[in-house]
Parts: structure tokens; C-alpha cells; sequence
């Protein structure tokens, strides 16, 4: 039996717990929140008064926290040797994370990070479109994720410092798919609202350019209190792929002349597909469809936007975004 131990009992610890509990052979034995309360309302599981004791008796920790405080978990959870699940973005800051990805290596730790965007089907079908040319070679790309703000415990995504604002939240998502399609970005140019004093919402726009030619444009928001919404327009020069989430069963690649392509996706839970490559992963030492190099190079690209928000200039990727390959 795997043993889970979640730290944070908020959106996403609740969640994961959810999912877990449906994996053949995993058991969440206990869960650890600051905010003892959290842990009532998760109810039917062991509450843990220290995050100590939690490790103790777990082989797996699930880290579900806020971005800033993922980096002491992560640390602690190499050190007793445990496998680590940790929800996007690995960590706050460049600093962390090469921190982390020097211990990891030197452990060989098991680590993953939940840049869930793979593991839903529309996106993975995107990416199987991009990789087999099925519209030809992309060159524009147009991509949203836009949803109203929420404040989280304490209003902690309110907080530039512990957030990352709506670049690390949402808009972080988007910049691991592409990197996922189309590799290393060269440069990066955004604006948002946060970075200008703006409080309790935000919302950025980013342009990227990949070292493969591909530009794009992502936009990212909290201001849009209609409701969470995602789309992607990708210009390929044989045909247009789109796909928007309010239309979720459509995948639709546009040729001139008027053929298309459509498909139906049956909808699944992303994140419970997500958990299952990360047991499959800490079971037979499979790499999951994304490792810690690909969530470190995003996490730099991210960084980079955010940098671009607060100078106003492009900014220039300097390490190649997978240096420190881990494998
Ligand atoms: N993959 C996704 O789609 C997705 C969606 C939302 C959030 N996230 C990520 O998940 C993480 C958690 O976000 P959330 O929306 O669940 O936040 P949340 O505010 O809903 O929950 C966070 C929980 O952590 C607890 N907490 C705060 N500081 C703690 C500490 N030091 N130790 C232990 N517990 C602590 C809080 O009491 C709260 O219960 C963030 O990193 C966020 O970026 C991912």
C-alpha cells in the first residue's frame, strides 16, 4: 500500500485527496494544514498537529500549499527520502529552485509537478496534432485562461510575493503547454496589473518567442468573474487548430478549402489521470509525461515574465531552459 501524506487541505489538497482515494492500492493516510480547521472540513482522515509526524508515517508527501512555502516541504521530503508530488509552480523564486533541483539531483529524488495542462485530452491532442504536422508547421499561437480571482487562505494570491500573481497561477499553465509543443523560449515580453500596484485581481499579457520561431500571445486573468474559460488558436501553415473550453467536446483543425477536422474528446478528470502517472512513477520509475526539468525550465520562463512586467523590457532566456537536465 502507498502511503499519502497532503499538506494543505485547501483547493487543491481536497481535491488531490479525492483523487488518491481513488487509485488502487494508495491509502491518504493523514493530512496537515497550519489552519487546523482545513482539516475538519476534510473529514473521514487522520489530522496531523505537526507536518513531522506527517512524514513520519508516509512514503508519498502531496504538497498543496501556497507557491511560497513549496520549497521547505520539498527540501524536508528529499532529506527522509520520501516521493513528492507538488502542485504547480515547483516553487516562488530561481533561487528555490535551483536549491531544490542540487538536492533532487544529488538524491535522486522522485519529484513531480502538477502542470496538469498534459494530462487533458484536448491539450494532449493538440500537441499530437503539432507533432504529427496534422495542420503543418505552427508559426502564431493565440492562448487564454481567464477566471475571476479568488482570494485563497489568508488572500495569499493577492500577495506578489507568495503568488506570483496571475503569471504563476494561471498563465503558467499555458507557458508549460507550449514549452511542451514547441521547446526553449528565446525571449519574453509581458505586462499585468499586479506589478503596478494593482490589488486583488490581475491580469497579464505575455508575448514569447521560442527558439523555434513560434510566437505567441498569452493572456491570463483574474478580472474575468464570468467564469473560467481557456482557448487556443494555433496558426499552422496548412491550417488553424482551436480549441475553447466552452465548446469542450471540439478539437477542430481548419483547412483552406474548407476541410475539416474534428474531434470529440471524451472528458476526463485531468487531475486524477495526472496522480495516476505519479504513482505509476514512484512504482515502476516510469518518468511521467513531465519531469522536474521541464516544470524547472517553465518555471524560468514564467520568472522571466514576470521580470518583463516589472522592467518593462523583453527579456532574454540566458540559460538554455534545460541546462540542468536532471535525468
Ligand atoms: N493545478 C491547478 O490547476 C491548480 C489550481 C489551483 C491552485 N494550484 C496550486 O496549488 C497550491 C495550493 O493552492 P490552493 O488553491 O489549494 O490554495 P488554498 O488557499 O485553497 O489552500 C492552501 C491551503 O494551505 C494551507 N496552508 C497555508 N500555509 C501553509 C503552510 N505553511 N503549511 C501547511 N499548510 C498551509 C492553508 O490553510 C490552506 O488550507 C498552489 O501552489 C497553487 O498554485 C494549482
Amino acid at each position: 500500500m502507498d502511503r499519502v501524506g497532503v499538506i494543505g487541505c485547501g483547493k487543491m489538497g481536497f481535491k488531490h485527496m479525492d483523487c488518491f482515494r481513488r487509485i488502487p492500492g494508495v491509502k491518504v493516510v493523514g493530512v496537515f494544514d497550519t489552519n487546523t480547521q482545513k482539516c475538519n472540513e476534510c473529514g473521514g482522515v487522520k489530522h496531523y498537529d505537526t507536518v513531522a509526524d506527517l512524514f513520519k508515517d508516509c512514503d508519498i508527501v502531496d504538497i498543496c500549499t501556497p507557491t511560497n512555502t513549496h520549497k521547505d516541504y520539498i527540501m524536508e521530503g528529499i532529506k527522509l527520502k520520501k516521493a513528492i508530488f507538488v502542485e504547480k509552480p515547483l516553487c516562488r523564486t530561481m533561487e528555490e529552485a535551483n536549491a531544490i533541483l542540487k538536492e533532487a539531483k544529488k538524491k535522486k529524488a522522485k519529484i513531480m509537478v502538477g502542470h496538469i495542462l498534459r494530462y487533458f485530452n484536448q491539450y494532449a491532442n493538440i500537441k499530437r496534432l503539432v507533432d504529427t504536422k496534422a495542420a503543418g508547421k505552427p508559426c502564431v499561437v493565440r492562448i487564454s485562461r481567464v477566471n475571476g480571482f479568488r482570494r485563497g487562505s489568508n488572500n495569499w494570491f493577492s500577495s506578489l510575493e507568495k503568488s506570483g500573481g496571475v503569471i504563476l497561477d494561471l498563465m503558467i499553465h499555458d507557458i508549460d503547454f507550449l514549452m511542451w509543443c514547441f521547446g526553449d523560449v528565446e525571449r519574453v515580453y509581458a505586462m499585468n496589473l499586479m506589478s503596478k500596484g494593482v490589488q486583488n485581481t490581475d491580469y497579464a499579457l505575455a508575448v514569447l518567442r521560442f527558439k523555434n520561431g513560434v510566437i505567441a500571445h498569452l493572456e491570463a486573468s483574474w478580472a474575468h468573474y464570468s467564469g473560467f474559460r481557456t482557448s487556443v488558436e494555433m496558426a499552422c501553415d496548412k491550417g488553424l487548430i482551436s480549441y475553447d473550453s466552452r465548446n469542450p467536446n471540439t478539437l477542430a483543425v481548419e483547412f483552406a478549402g474548407g476541410r475539416n477536422f474534428k474531434d470529440s474528446p471524451v472528458d476526463e478528470n485531468a487531475t486524477l489521470v495526472e496522480l495516476k502517472d505519479f504513482i505509476n512513477y514512484t512504482r515502476s520509475g516510469k518518468i511521467p509525461k513531465l519531469d522536474i526539468d521541464d516544470a524547472y525550465g517553465c518555471l524560468e520562463v514564467s520568472l522571466a515574465a514576470l521580470e518583463s512586467t516589472k522592467t518593462g523590457k523583453v527579456v532574454t532566456i540566458k540559460k538554455a531552459n534545460s541546462k540542468l537536465k536532471y535525468k
